[in-house]
């Protein structure tokens, strides 16, 4: 039972890390039409660390916000840096600067305790996503699939971060097909604050001169269902197709594209690209047929070569290649 706590523990540590406000200006700024007049849920997050609670507070006007709700998981010691130690939780509101200055002053928030420890799956707080019109946050990448479920199940507007491992995951990937998912604009190296009683890592783990430590990711993305520009901008296609440089794959019909920036422009059957190409997706040129790592769908199962004895990923002269998308051009 012991070990099974300290094991709990340790995984609940993995999911404490805090997104840095430069991030989340810059991914934001994106995104602003669509927040005018809306009541923006932060479900994952402690207003006293969070700096998605603070974007949000100080460009409450700026945006045209309604509302800014705010719930914290667990903790409730101002002096603690979240680390889930009260079972009890709390949930701000801020409607707005009421005094003119522009500034979210403590006797504008309205703190209100949660009967439960502010999971974001419990009743209570689900009751204050149905009030949401938006959610933003960075989420515990250990219940990346919950959440993201939760929020389809209550078809909320979302931004949240993820890893892009993420993209892969059969909850996920389907989506992603339906284009009822997509990724936001910044991808790659993301740094974080971690706790102070955090274990030293090996890499990525830092400690800067005011005793701060930080830990970074190199496979970090924004995951949303809020249209952007970028989701409609083509991909320039440079390249031609020849046989040679895009060899058929031994157990599907489709063709391998090792890098994203070389799919040929005039290819037009199916292609094997990288996971990173979703990075670049624009609906209205591609369609994503699959992809060969997860469970195979009729479409993709239409494309298998008969004969071959594996199907999970490509081969090509019987060497397994990376796991791919495969996509075709629309037009
Ligand atoms: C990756 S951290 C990000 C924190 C904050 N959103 C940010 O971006 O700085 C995820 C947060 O989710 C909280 N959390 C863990 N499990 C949770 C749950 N079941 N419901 C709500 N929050 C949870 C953790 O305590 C942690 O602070």
């Amino acid at each position: 039972m012991a070990n099974k706590n300290l094991n709990a523990a340790k995984e609940a540590k993995k999911d404490e890390f805090y997104t840095q406000l430069e991030d989340i200006n810059n991914e934001l700024r994106h995104y602003r039409e669509h927040f005018s007049g809306k009541t923006v849920l932060c479900n994952c997050d402690d207003p006293r660390i969070s700096n998605f609670f603070t974007y949000f507070a100080y460009n409450f006007e700026f945006l045209g916000l309604k509302r800014l709700i705010t719930t914290c998981y667990k903790n409730q010691d101002m002096d603690l840096f979240s680390q889930n130690k009260s079972e009890q939780a709390i949930y701000l509101i801020y409607d707005g600067d009421k005094n003119g200055n522009n500034i979210p002053d403590p006797e504008e928030i309205g703190i209100h305790p949660l009967k439960g420890d502010g999971d974001f799956r419990s009743r209570e707080c689900i009751e204050l996503l149905k009030q949401a019109d938006i959610v933003v946050t960075n989420p515990p990448f250990s219940l990346f699939r919950e959440y993201v479920a939760q929020l389809m199940e209550y078809d909320k507007k979302f931004l949240i971060i993820g890893n892009q491992n993420a993209v892969t995951y059969r909850e996920v990937f389907p989506l992603i097909m339906e284009n009822k998912i997509w990724l936001g604009y910044k991808s790659g190296d993301m740094a974080f604050k971690v706790p102070a009683d955090s274990e030293p890592r090996a890499i990525r783990y830092w400690q800067d001169e005011t005793g701060q430590k930080w830990r970074s990711m190199g496979n970090i993305c924004w995951f949303t269902n809020l249209d952007i520009e970028k989701r409609h901008e083509d991909l320039i296609l440079y390249k031609n197709y020849s046989c040679e440089e895009y060899p058929q794959y031994d157990n599907y019909k489709a063709i391998e594209v090792s890098k994203t920036s070389e799919i040929p422009g005039d290819y037009d059957g199916v292609m094997g690209v990288p996971i990173t190409f979703l990075d670049k997706y624009n609906p209205e040129q591609f369609e994503i047929i699959g992809a060969t790592e997860n469970e195979a769908t009729d479409k993709v199962k239409a494309l298998r070569i008969p004969g071959f004895i594996k199907y999970d990923r490509p081969y090509i002269n019987g060497i397994r290649k990376y796991a791919r998308i495969l996509i075709r051009k629309k037009k």
